[in-house]
């Protein structure tokens, strides 16, 4: 469990093995993370696709995820998030990179209104120390455009987050990954970055992604 001045987040637990879990894990591994995953279905019937596809990360049941991981990614379905276990991600630093698509979601009329859906999934999780993130880059980009820190090139990711511990835990794991974090702020701010604004799916500098979330935010006001 992450709490002030404890040490960083050692091993991630991503609920979710598709596009967008396998990618985060497969980078996760190579930045020295320990993975844990779980998807609908039994572990023993994700063993091999993860060997396959994710070398290195462990199959496990969602409670295994959630007890036994640092930081939780929640990369599956939106239109599934009902099937979380609220009780198991209580206090546990919950990263959001789930978007709202009604084609394939079917619509969802809690998501239909003016909030991110992440004030969505925080009521539903209402214990949990919920992080939007990683939600505006494509999955097919985020093992290819990750860079050293330093690296001129380097992409930055929007974090919104009402708690503060959680916010810096998860600005940590995307440093590590290989991106700059850019703190956007709270949850509700995540409307800044979501499908439809500029910032969603741009690859953006750490200084490009300040100012159009400074003008998002003016705008808001
Ligand atoms: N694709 C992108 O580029 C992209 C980028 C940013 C964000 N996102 C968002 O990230 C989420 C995942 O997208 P994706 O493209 O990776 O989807 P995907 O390829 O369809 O994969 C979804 C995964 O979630 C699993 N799953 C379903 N229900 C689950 C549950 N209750 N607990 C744990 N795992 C469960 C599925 O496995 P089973 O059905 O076998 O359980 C599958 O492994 C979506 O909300 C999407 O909007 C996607």
């Amino acid at each position: 469990m992450i709490e002030t001045g404890s040490p960083a987040a050692q091993t991630i637990g991503i609920l979710g093995a598709g596009r967008v879990g396998t990618a985060l894990a497969r980078l996760a591994l190579a930045a020295g993370y320990e993975v844990r995953m779980a998807t609908s279905r039994a572990p023993s019937e994700i063993e091999l696709l993860l060997k396959i596809i994710t070398p290195g990360a462990v199959a496990a049941t969602a409670e295994e995820v959630a007890l036994g991981s640092d930081i939780v990614v929640l990369a599956l379905p939106l239109f599934r998030y009902r099937t979380l276990r609220p009780d198991l991600l209580a206090g546990k630093v919950v990263v959001d990179v789930m978007n709202y698509w009604s084609p394939t979601d079917g619509r969802l009329e809690e998501f239909e209104g003016e909030e991110a859906s992440s004030e969505v999934i925080q009521r539903f999780l209402p214990d949990a120390r919920l992080v939007r993130s990683f939600n505006h880059m494509g999955y097919h980009e985020i093992e290819g455009e990750a860079r050293a820190a330093g690296a001129l090139d380097r992409r930055a990711l929007a974090i919104a987050a009402d708690d503060s511990i959680a916010h810096q835990a998860v600005a940590d794991f995307i440093d590590r990954l290989g991106y700059d974090p850019v703190d956007a702020g709270p949850l509700r701010a995540a409307r800044n970055f979501g499908a439809g604004t500029p910032i969603f799916g741009a690859s953006l500098a750490r200084d490009e992604l300040v100012g159009l979330l400074g003008a998002a935010s003016e705008s808001a006001t």
